[in-house]
């Protein structure tokens, strides 16, 4: 599969906050790629450098393999804010001041407005749209003149339950249309629900990375129990590497640097007579490893 964005050892500074920190990712066509990082964590510099609104101190990025020089506007669709639209002109008119802006000129208006569950609103001004409305409005923007490639940043802040799905629902949509997205999202439910890949970001630097499902840090995670909890809290305290994350009804979790070998903690428990009522090793999902990562 072709690489549509290779980012490079991105670095960026704001004085002296380290917003990336030599950041590596590569999108492929076809991939609903979603960063996935705590609030901070730099997926909304990132998002502005690959689209040319900020510069990075140092490294790089390549859309389609540099085919189209460096910023190949015309293939891309973005929102990272919510665009000016004109409160007093409708949904339908608004959409066509962005194809006058953008440079296009025969475009399917109503085809994209049914795509984003507008065309019974279309004609409807734009101060007449709810908050949720307003957003599909935003992504319809972002498909005129059928980019390859469509941004976006939280798509889904602000809105209420039923907008939130209706985004959703939208943005597959629009991977079903054969188009690649990347967004940007502190949800990691949002990112399973609606991505195939993720890139998990903290601090600026790539955690983890791959299909979403399938994604599995190299941790594991053992879940263990013992008919003396007091005795078993002590154990787990003095094991090195090993962090109890969870106590669960009669267990604890716990996550155990790659490293430590894990048939040793039920042998250790053993020795120390600790009779052990629950114990199962296994890799820590994505989920976890979020929660892992956004807990400090
Ligand atoms: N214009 C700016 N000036 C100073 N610091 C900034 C600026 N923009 C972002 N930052 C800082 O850079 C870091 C990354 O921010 P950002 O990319 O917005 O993260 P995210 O989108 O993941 O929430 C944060 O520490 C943020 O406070
Ligand atoms: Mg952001």
């Amino acid at each position: 599969m072709d690489t549509i964005l290779n980012i490079r050892n991105l670095s960026k500074n704001y004085g002296r906050i380290k917003a990336l920190d030599n950041l590596n990712l590569e999108v492929k066509r076809g991939n609903i790629y979603g960063i996935l990082g705590p609030n901070g964590s730099g997926k909304t510099t990132t998002l502005g450098i690959i689209l040319s609104i900020l510069k990075a101190d140092s490294g790089n990025f390549e859309w389609f393999g540099g085919q189209f020089g460096s910023n190949p506007r015309k293939k891309i669709g973005a929102i990272l804010e919510t665009p000016n639209f004109y409160p007093y002109k409708t949904g339908i008119d608004n959409l066509k001041i962005v194809a006058k802006i953008k440079g296009i000129k025969d475009f399917d208006f109503d085809e994209v407005m049914r795509l984003v569950n507008l065309e019974h609103r279309k004609l409807s001004k734009f101060r007449t749209y709810s908050l949720g409305m307003k957003q599909r409005l935003a992504i319809a923007a972002t498909m005129i003149g059928n980019p390859e490639v469509v941004i976006f940043d939280e798509p889904t802040n602000g809105l209420d339950p039923k907008g939130i799905a209706e985004v959703r629902h939208i943005l597959k949509r629009v991977s079903e249309s054969g188009r690649s997205v990347i967004m940007a999202s502190h949800i990691l439910d949002e990112v399973e629900k609606i991505c195939s890949h993720v890139a998990i970001i903290k601090n600026g630097k790539l955690l983890s990375t791959g299909m979403v499902g399938e994604l599995l840090s190299d941790n594991y995670l053992i879940e263990i129990g013992a008919f003396n909890k007091e005795k078993l809290e002590q154990f787990l305290d003095d094991f090195e590497h090993l962090n109890k994350t969870r106590f669960m009804n009669d267990y604890w979790i716990c996550t155990v640097d790659k490293n430590t070998p894990v048939e040793s903690i039920s042998n250790k428990a053993f020795n120390a007579g600790l009779i052990l009522s629950h114990y199962i090793v296994r890799k820590q999902s994505l989920e976890e490893e979020f929660l892992t990562i956004t807990k400090n």
